[in-house]
């Protein structure tokens, strides 16, 4: 990062917590990148941090191996927030205490301010916060003074301004706590003095410079695949390397009804960039036939994705880079996770070793939401920049039962008419992912004077944070109307709405 940037680290204690601080942090416009807490304090130090943070953590500081961190870091004279877990480990190393009490507090908590503080100075007096802990500060360390308490509580925030140390028990990082984003800023602007200058413009100063670093001369290639990230990653790379890049398309028919159109529209006629749009679908339909199992279909599209992109890219023999989408949760989900395998993803990731590409990774330092705004920046059109997530197998796990050619136009059609409605209704930012389903049976229904035996289509959409869980979405009677109307009598082949309620879990968000 360069001189202008302020990098702050947030100290992973093994919480989902540590990645909404971050982000939260950089809401604030500031840099900041999760570290694990076994980190040697000098590693951390060399980094240059303005500030530390030390996220909550499911641990009890008076359980034997109890999470730590190097204490050398206490005395580097860098200002430090302990948030939960993170301000008893602070609270309990700075010689104050912790206490199994008894009385933990769970959920919507009021928390009143005593005396002056810097981290809640202007705020109301008594606030709601989130919390959630069992063990509980009963005395703050020496030198630090208590700024807050709850009914339960007599140590809800302390603070020593002149060591630099701050403690708060509740999480400032979650929606709930009403004034959260307020004591985040305070701490990294106020007391931590960090400068504001995370901003879009500076994130794509950042990817240019880097890009242009790492691949100096050299030819790139990106695999687009209409999605948000690969989207961005590629519209980033052209702005730092302009026509030494080649984009890649591999349209394998399965995709949203438009998709391939506004690929071309956005990177052949809008930015100029080098696109080769190879036309797959009969070879993909033709691998799926009379292919049923889910797992089936995800793996002969995996590899037959390698395989077509890696004869367009044997074409560009001379690019010696590839271009990757990944971003900043992958790669720190990537350093530990231990998630089940439930379904095996498909991503360009899966090229064979002997393609020898160093891998360009623009948007690794990047969440989701900045990955969007910065698109937005680069002037992509908002269809792609809030594009919802997409399986890389596309419409073949959302056709129960064999891919046809019949069954894939019938399912595009369907799927054109939710995305339609759902922008229609605004609620497109606000769901997951929404779209429509074919199952493998026919059903009866009447229309006019005849009976017909046609498809039914269920239609999904789902709310979620990161798709590890999911709840159905509570969309309008009138819209789920409108779309049941109008898919029936749109939609030749098709007699029958239903709408999937159904959470993740038990279900999942597609059907196969
Ligand atoms: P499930 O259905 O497991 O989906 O609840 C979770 C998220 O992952 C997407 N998904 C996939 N993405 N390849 C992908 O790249 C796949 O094979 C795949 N299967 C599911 C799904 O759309 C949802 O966002």
């Amino acid at each position: 990062m360069s001189d202008e940037t302020d990098l702050v680290l947030v100290v992973d204690f093994g919480a989902q917590y540590a990645q909404l601080i971050a982000r939260r942090v950089r809401e604030a416009r500031v840099y900041s990148e999760i570290v694990s807490r076994t980190m040697p304090a000098a590693e951390m130090l060399a980094r240059r941090p303005k500030a530390i943070i030390l996220s909550g953590g499911p641990a009890s500081v008076h359980v034997d191996g109890a999470p730590g961190i190097d204490p050398a870091i206490y005395d580097s004279g860098v200002p430090i927030l302990g948030i939960c877990y993170g301000a008893q480990l602070l609270a309990r190393d700075l010689g104050g205490e912790v206490a199994r009490t008894g009385a933990g507090e769970y959920g919507r908590t009021r928390v009143h301010a005593e005396g002056s503080s810097l981290l809640l100075s202007e705020l109301p007096a008594e606030q709601v916060t989130w919390m959630s802990h069992g063990d509980s500060i009963t005395r703050a360390p020496e030198g630090c003074t208590v700024t807050a308490r709850t009914d339960v509580v007599p140590v809800a925030a302390f603070e020593d301004r002149d060591r630099g140390c701050y403690g708060v028990q509740f999480h400032p990082e979650v929606a709930h706590t009403e004034h959260g984003m307020a004591v985040i800023r305070r701490f990294l602007l106020d007391a931590a003095g960090c400068r504001p200058t995370w901003t879009n413009v500076s994130i794509i100063e950042h990817a240019v410079a880097e890009i242009r670093a790492q691949v100096g001369s050299e030819r790139v290639i990106c695999g687009l695949s209409g999605g948000v990230d690969s989207a961005v990653a590629a519209a980033l790379v052209h702005k730092a390397i302009g026509d030494q890049l080649t984009c890649v398309f591999v349209d394998t028919g399965l995709l949203r009804k438009g998709e391939a159109d506004q690929v071309e529209a956005t990177f052949r006629d809008q930015f100029a960039i080098d696109l080769v749009h190879v036309k797959a679908g009969d070879r993909f339909l033709d691998a799926l036939d009379d292919v049923v199992d889910p797992e089936r279909k995800r793996k002969i599209i995996g590899e037959l994705f390698i395989r077509v992109f890696e004869e367009a890219a044997r074409d560009l023999d001379d690019a010696r880079f590839l271009v990757q989408g990944t971003l900043y949760p992958d790669i720190v989900e990537s350093g530990g996770a231990d998630n089940a395998n439930i379904k095996s993803h498909h991503n360009v990731g899966g090229l064979p070793d002997d393609m020898n590409f160093e891998l360009v990774e623009p948007l690794r330092h990047l969440f989701k939401d900045e990955v969007r705004a910065v698109g937005e920046e680069l002037g992509l059109p908002g269809e792609i920049v809030w594009r919802q997530p997409f399986p890389g197998p596309g419409l073949a796990v959302r056709i129960v039962g064999t891919v046809t050619r019949e069954r894939v136009e019938i399912l595009q059609q369907a799927d054109a008419i939710v995305t339609e409605e759902i922008r229609r209704a605004g609620l497109e930012r606000e769901i997951w992912q929404s779209f429509a389903v074919l199952p493998a049976v026919r059903t009866v229904g009447v229309m006019g004077d005849d009976r017909t035996y046609a498809y039914p289509v269920v239609l999904r959409a789902v709310t979620s944070d990161d798709a590890m869980t999911a709840d159905w979405a509570r969309l309008p009677y009138d819209l789920l109307e409108r779309l049941a109307s109008r898919i029936v009598n749109e939609v030749a082949g098709v007699n029958r709405v239903a709408y999937d309620i159904t959470s993740k879990p038990p279900g999942t968000i597609e059907w196969e």
